[in-house]
């Protein structure tokens, strides 16, 4: 990469760029790596979930958009561009389609253009922001401007409330959220669990811990009271993100390979 934000600091593992290593890609330092590779000597899963993950986004994006008819998408926690960002999944469906990524780390502002390719019917924002803060991200200009807050939109937590630990509330910040948008909006979200590999997952936990990110692994009875507690889960509900309405045809990968549970559903 020829030049760097200051604000980036590589030598801490940060979960972006992790997940990115995880999915094969091309955007993480040595202490990423480092980080990362401990995590899969622990849990050698890891990569699984982060792939069954990335297609449950995939799929979810797809969903919301052909079937439930929202057009537009605020992706909280989006990750470095990889193939298959919500706006690509998005527009292929309705080119109209508007979303506004937010993430925390400085380096996913650094590739945001990539973020930004909407098609020329529709649009695309990206800040840097954190989900810890919602107010200010329901204040930004950028979701202001390209999200009109009389229609349907999607929210999109995908893999990152379990970097948001308890102590921070993750509940009243995605109480912020939900409160501000209308009655038939939609949540998409996921989170990493330890529930059927107890040993490895508080391994991979404290490995993420004793780096400095705050990892909270849940279980799928924690997950959902605190992502769709007062919300109608869209069939099938709570699930691995592997179940969660599959395309593919073929064996899928066991629970203790998947480690990751999923849900969509709307706000009444
Ligand atoms: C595992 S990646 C998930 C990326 C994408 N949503 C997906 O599922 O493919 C988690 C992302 O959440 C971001 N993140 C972690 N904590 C965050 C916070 N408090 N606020 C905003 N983003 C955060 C990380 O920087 C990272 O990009």
């Amino acid at each position: 990469m020829a030049e760097l934000p200051s604000e980036i600091d590589t030598s801490r593992p940060h979960p972006a760029r992790m997940y990115d290593y995880f999915l094969g890609g091309k955007n993480h330092f040595a202490a990423d790596r480092n980080t990362a590779e401990t995590v899969l000597a622990t849990a050698p899963t890891t990569r699984i979930t982060a792939r069954e993950n990335r297609a449950f986004l995939g799929r979810a994006v797809r969903y919301l958009v052909a079937e439930a008819g929202v057009r537009q998408f605020l992706d909280i926690g989006t990750g470095l561009p990889t193939a298959s960002n919500v706006h690509e999944v998005a527009q292929a469906t309705d080119p109209t389609a508007r979303v506004v990524y937010a993430d925390n780390d400085p380096l996913v502002l650094a590739h945001a253009r990539a973020l930004l390719t909407s098609a020329p019917q529709g649009r695309t924002a990206y800040i840097q922001a954190d989900l810890r803060e919602p107010q200010a991200i329901l204040e930004s200009e950028a979701v202001r401007d390209v999200l009109d807050f009389t229609q349907p939109i999607a929210l999109i937590l995908v893999c990152v409330l379990h970097f948001v630990h308890d102590e921070f509330h993750p509940q009243a910040a995605l109480a912020t959220l939900l409160d501000a948008l209308p009655s038939g909006s939609y949540l998409a979200a996921s989170h990493a669990t330890s529930e059927h590999l107890p040993v490895q997952g508080a391994a991979a936990q404290n490995t993420y811990r004793s780096s400095g990110v705050p990892l909270q692994l849940r279980d799928s009875d924690e997950f959902a009271h605190l992502a769709f507690r007062g919300l109608e889960l869209v069939p099938p509900g709570v699930v691995l993100v592997s179940e969660w309405r599959p395309t593919a045809l073929g064996p899928r990968p066991t629970p203790a390979e998947v480690n990751c549970y999923g849900g969509v559903a709307r706000k009444p």
